[in-house]
């Protein structure tokens, strides 16, 4: 991962990553590739790995007594003045390690949050990056404060900051928190009606894991030019087009924020207003990266950061994307040998676990018929067919069918009109409140609340 993943500018920094895998975790040959990837992102460059399988963590450091020792030796003899942990750590734990090795210790969420914080341009995303960091930060303040003194940062006001200093900071960081809160709160009311009033259109959102082609794949179908870039976490907002869905007709589709394994809950929370559109979407498209070796962890971390959000439930066709760097690197490789000897290609692989799943190239335009014809079967499922008779000046009525409905005929006499219609299953709630009209053809199950 780490080689396509674009460098911010350097900070100057150098650290050592280290990693502790409990049972069934960090099954990978290199589990911290991924966590190299992310450092070279935040612009910090990489100079040791360590890793530690243990049943269990070590309560006050994570690590083992015998690998902290290994660890400080190697960052003193890389000269390395951060070590990074691909693991969620306590704040006593961080204390603990930072004072062992006298060095500044970073967790995997706080690398993430950092990319996060240098992404984040629209002023909701920014909002969501400080109320998450502040969410991490709040039960750190004290080792902040030890950190500082430990620097020699003094001068007024800084001198040690005394339980008084830190209880002042505490109250300010909560005070803040319930700020930021209620400004994203509206953010996210404001969002719901938006997107709630687009919903006469039938609207696809694309989620997946971060660098998987979300966006290339935007472009390429709706012929625009969204920002594409080679980066963790180029995209931190939605950014919606109209797609002319061959045999169907317009429809939105959606690009979001990109998902990782162990995204941080607080980011999750923050970015409730951003996924909104997920939230509302008729059909999921879920774009996977083919060509990756962890793509199946990925496919699961995606369906998790879904399942945390409550929107598991929905309609969802996953997209085997980067097809064309899969043959590539599968010809480069000669195939995977099996123990017979023969050659598996890995695509074949991908589909005998995910016999639904669509492969395409977002980049060579490879699939998209089979992925429209996909998406237009998956909309369709959401369609009833209806006859409704209805009084001729109900031309409210009459312009809603034409305009979100198909009509497949229409007949008129003095008074009424007839139409026999295809019609989004959703708006039969709204039909039915309707006075003086009768529908015949309607669906045994009752439709959904409006
Ligand atoms: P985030 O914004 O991080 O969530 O990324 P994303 O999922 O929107 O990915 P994006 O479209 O920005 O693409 C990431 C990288 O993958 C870019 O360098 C693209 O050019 C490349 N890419 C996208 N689709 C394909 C494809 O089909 N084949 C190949 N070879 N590369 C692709």
């Amino acid at each position: 991962m780490a080689q396509f993943l674009a460098r911010m500018d350097s900070t100057g920094e150098s650290a050592i990553l280290a990693g502790v895998y409990l049972d069934g975790q960090g099954t990978t040959d290199e589990p911290l590739d991924e966590l190299a990837g992310l450092a070279e992102a935040a612009g910090v460059t990489v100079c040791g790995r360590i890793i530690q399988r243990r049943r269990k963590p070590e309560g006050a450091t994570y690590i083992g007594s015998g690998k902290l020792e290994e660890l400080k030796e190697l960052a003193e003899a890389n000269d390395a003045n951060l070590v990074i942990f691909d693991n969620d750590l306590a704040p006593g734990q961080t204390k603990n390690l930072e004072t062992a090795l006298n060095i500044k210790v970073l967790d995997r969420t706080e690398l993430i949050l950092d990319i996060f914080a240098s992404r984040a341009r629209t002023s909701e995303a920014r909002l969501a990056v400080e109320l998450a960091q502040l969410e991490y930060s709040l039960p750190r303040l004290k080792r902040m404060w030890t950190h500082l003194e430990r620097q020699g940062v003094g001068g007024v006001g800084l001198r040690g900051p005394g339980e008084k200093q830190l209880e002042v900071d505490r109250r300010l960081a909560q005070k803040r928190i319930l700020d930021l809160k209620a400004e994203l709160q509206t953010v996210y009311l404001r969002r719901q009606r938006e997107v709630k009033s687009r919903k006469t259109s039938r609207t696809v959102s694309l989620i997946g894991y971060t660098n998987a082609g979300k966006s290339t794949l935007l472009n390429k179908l709706t012929d625009s030019d969204v920002f594409v870039k080679d980066q963790l976490f180029a995209t931190l907002d939605t950014r919606t087009r109209r797609w002319s869905l061959p045999g169907w007709g317009p429809v939105l589709l959606s690009d979001t924020v990109g998902f990782i394994r162990d995204l941080p809950h607080h980011l999750v929370a923050g970015f409730r207003a951003t996924l909104e559109e997920v939230n509302q979407a008729d059909l999921l498209l879920h774009v996977a990266d083919a060509s990756c070796k962890e793509v199946n962890e990925q496919i699961s971390a995606v369906y998790n950061v879904l399942t945390e959000l409550g929107i598991n439930e929905k309609d969802t066709v996953l997209v085997l994307n980067k097809t064309d760097a899969l043959s590539a690197k599968e010809t480069a490789d000669g195939g995977q040998g099996t123990e017979e000897g023969a050659s598996v290609s890995v695509l074949s692989v991908l589909l005998e676990k995910y016999p639904s799943a669509i492969p395409v190239s977002a980049a060579t335009g490879f699939g998209f018929e089979r992925l429209t014809a996909a998406v237009s079967e998956a909309l369709s499922k959401e369609f009833c067919g209806i006859t409704v008779t209805m009084p001729i000046g109900n031309g409210r009525l009459a312009a809603l069918l034409a305009r979100e409905g198909e009509i497949l005929s229409s007949r008129y006499d003095e008074t009424s009109a007839t139409v026999r219609c295809r019609l989004p299953k959703h708006l039969l709630g709204i039909l039915q409140r309707e006075k003086d009209i009768t529908i015949d053809g309607l669906p045994q199950e009752p439709p959904p609340a409006w």
